[in-house]
């Protein structure tokens, strides 16, 4: 499904960062939203990767943190560009989560905002298997994306927004409990958040 709006808001990233902010919204603005997934992280000195990092907007935020290194992963080369413009301190790596070019153990916190909802199911279990061996044991994850919402207000805009930007996938992520997901594939401490009126969720999880 979705629409030209979807090409549309990868093309024009002005595009893109308007919509992020209407949505942002809902939880009380974009740098509020932006700041979620970063809650009690331990960031300051940690090795941090920000897996689909896009053009930077988690990215940015992550700088103040004081990380010892910052790395952004994107598949797209313009992604990575726009990251080197816009958080020129982030080492930009243009690569598939699904094959992540680091050795096992390499980061202490891995972060990945507003992303999985674009994979499908195996490339998810890829992504999050990845994301399991190159943390260090204890190291952690954190996750934002779209949610099943609780309060049933919520759903005619979430409904209108995927219609609009978003694919299969991303409904299809409503239906996937992330938490039990992430425990086979060796998370503990597992932690999940709701927002807006439970469309909008925050995981947060150990390696074990
Ligand atoms: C919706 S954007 C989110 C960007 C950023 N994390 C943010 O919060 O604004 C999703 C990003 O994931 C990237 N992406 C999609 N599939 C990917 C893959 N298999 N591996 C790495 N990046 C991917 C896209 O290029 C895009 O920049």
């Amino acid at each position: 499904m979705a629409t030209i709006l979807r090409d549309w808001s990868y093309r024009y990233p002005w595009l893109y960062g308007g919509i992020s902010q209407v949505a942002a919204l809902t939880v009380g603005g974009e740098p509020r939203f932006r700041r979620l997934l970063l809650q009690d992280l331990p960031l300051t000195g940690a090795r941090v990767l920000d897996l689909c990092c896009g053009g930077g907007d988690v990215t940015r935020y992550l700088v103040a943190a004081q990380p010892q290194t910052l790395v952004g992963v994107d598949a797209s080369p313009k992604a990575i560009a726009r990251l080197a413009r816009n958080v020129p301190t982030a080492e930009g790596v243009c690569a598939f989560a699904e094959d992540l070019p680091f050795a096992a153990a390499t980061f202490d916190v891995v972060v990945c905002s507003t992303a999985l909802h674009e994979m499908t199911a195996s490339q998810r279990q890829e992504i999050l298997t990845e994301v399991q061996r190159v943390l260090v044991p204890g190291g952690w994850f954190a996750l934002a994306d779209f949610h099943k919402p609780r309060q049933p207000w919520f759903w005619p805009p979430l409904a209108l927004f995927l219609a609009l930007f978003e694919t299969e996938t991303a409904w299809e992520l409503l239906a996937v409990d992330l938490p039990a997901v992430l425990e086979p594939i060796g998370f503990q401490n597992i932690h999940q958040r709701l927002y807006a009126g439970g469309s909008l969720q925050v995981v947060r999880a150990q390696k074990a």
